[in-house]
């Protein structure tokens, strides 16, 4: 087949940058990597990317095809070439460029070490010299995070980085949760207190960028919410975000909506609400904002009352009280009746993907760990 690709060529010296375009012939099941090997073999030898294993392991050729993040080992041509179109390549965002689609990876692995991505474990050796061992069900929680193969394809789509460079990343979050959820970990108190200072999983603005664009479906975004709420049922909520958050669920039981006059102050204080009582009467002026008393009750507010009560009853607190995207999605996508399991969703013919993770409420539940996990 015949393949059309535009590159963003750039060369961090001399700080030029050009878009070439190159048409090569290319088999039918090519990958764009392939594509690229072609080029840089038959074409142009300067061209410079980032590869080594070919098959979606090694994280190493995260590049943007189109201005969205890909790898591009994973990403197939034919349909693509078929249709004519001819993709733009360029690297990916978020970090500088070295040369062509290669990027500086330093600052990627900086956020990595800063939250200490190796296990602390919170146990004494077993007296008995054998191992603990802790269930597979339990180990299920931290699954998806297990299964980053740090490729920076959402870093690279990350807008909260792209305001604040300093921000940890979803990456670097992600893997976070895969040591804050480990049950075998001593060190989660300390790692969601560090989590919750400035450039922490409170400065997400929940764009889900990550999560569309990780091609191993890790969803960070999840485990960004699944730190925050883990942070909050463990008492650390100082942050703006983690009072925003909570003051959403307050609103949602007593009046069915937001309660959006009484944000600023629950979320940043009195002082800061008073100085910024002019633009809120501006608001309230046009009709943007609700006067706080009389409060607006929906007129179903027993309905959100009922499902704030059964949340508690669950006792899904923390990080099991996060429902996996996926799952969302699934639902979603395919219908549900309320008594209908997700095993039975995925069960029915051409339902949506099956995700990574068994549902957590098949075979354990909350505050089983301690039990279960032997550490
Ligand atoms: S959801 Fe948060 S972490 Fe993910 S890309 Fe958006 S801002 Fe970044
Ligand atoms: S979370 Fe996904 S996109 Fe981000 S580095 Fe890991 S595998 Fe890549
Ligand atoms: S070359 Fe290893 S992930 Fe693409």
């Amino acid at each position: 087949m015949q393949v059309g690709l535009k590159v963003w060529r750039f060369n961090s010296r001399s700080g030029e940058r050009e878009l070439q375009e190159y048409e090569i012939d290319a088999p039918e099941e090519a990958t764009l990597l392939d594509c690229l090997d072609i080029v840089k073999d038959r074409h142009d030898g300067t061209l410079a990317y980032r590869k080594s294993c070919r098959m979606m392991i090694c994280g190493s050729c995260g590049m943007r095809m189109d201005g969205a993040a890909v790898l591009a080992c994973k990403t197939r041509m034919y349909d693509i070439a078929n249709a004519g179109h001819v993709p733009v390549i360029s690297a990916m965002g978020n970090l500088p460029i070295v040369k062509d689609l290669v990027v500086d990876m330093e600052p990627f692995w900086e956020k990595f070490r800063s939250v200490d991505p190796f296990l602390r474990p919170g146990y004494d050796e077993p007296p008995d010299g054998k191992e603990y061992l802790v269930t597979q069900s339990r180990m299920n929680v931290v699954h998806k995070e297990a299964l980053c193969i740090n490729c920076g394809c959402c870093v690279s789509e990350c807008n909260a980085m792209e305001a604040d460079p300093l921000f940890t990343g979803p990456q670097a979050l992600a893997k976070a949760f895969r040591f804050v959820g480990d049950p075998r970990d001593g060190q989660k108190l300390a790692r969601l207190e560090k989590l919750n200072n400035e450039h922490g999983i409170w400065e997400c603005t929940r764009c889900y960028f990550c999560n569309e664009r990780c091609p191993k479906g890790v969803d960070p975004r999840d485990s960004i919410a699944k730190l925050g709420a883990e942070s909050m049922k463990e008492g650390i909520d100082r942050d703006m975000g983690a009072k925003h958050a909570k003051w959403f669920v307050v609103s949602a039981k007593t009046t069915g909506w937001l309660r959006e006059t009484e944000l600023v102050p629950k979320t940043q204080g009195v002082v800061s609400a008073i100085k910024q009582t002019k633009f809120a009467l501006g608001l309230a002026k046009k009709g943007k904002v609700p006067l706080p008393v009389p409060p607006h009750v929906a007129a179903n507010v027993r309905e959100a009352r009922r499902l704030h009560d059964l949340v508690g009853e669950q006792g899904r607190n923390g990080f099991w009280g996060i429902v996996q995207g996926e799952k969302a999605l699934a639902k979603l996508e395919n219908g549900h009746d309320a008594d209908e399991s997700l095993e039975e969703i995925y069960e029915r013919p051409n339902a949506f993907h099956r995700p990574f993770v068994k549902d957590v409420e098949t075979d354990a539940k909350p505050g089983d760990d301690e039990e279960e996990s032997n550490p």
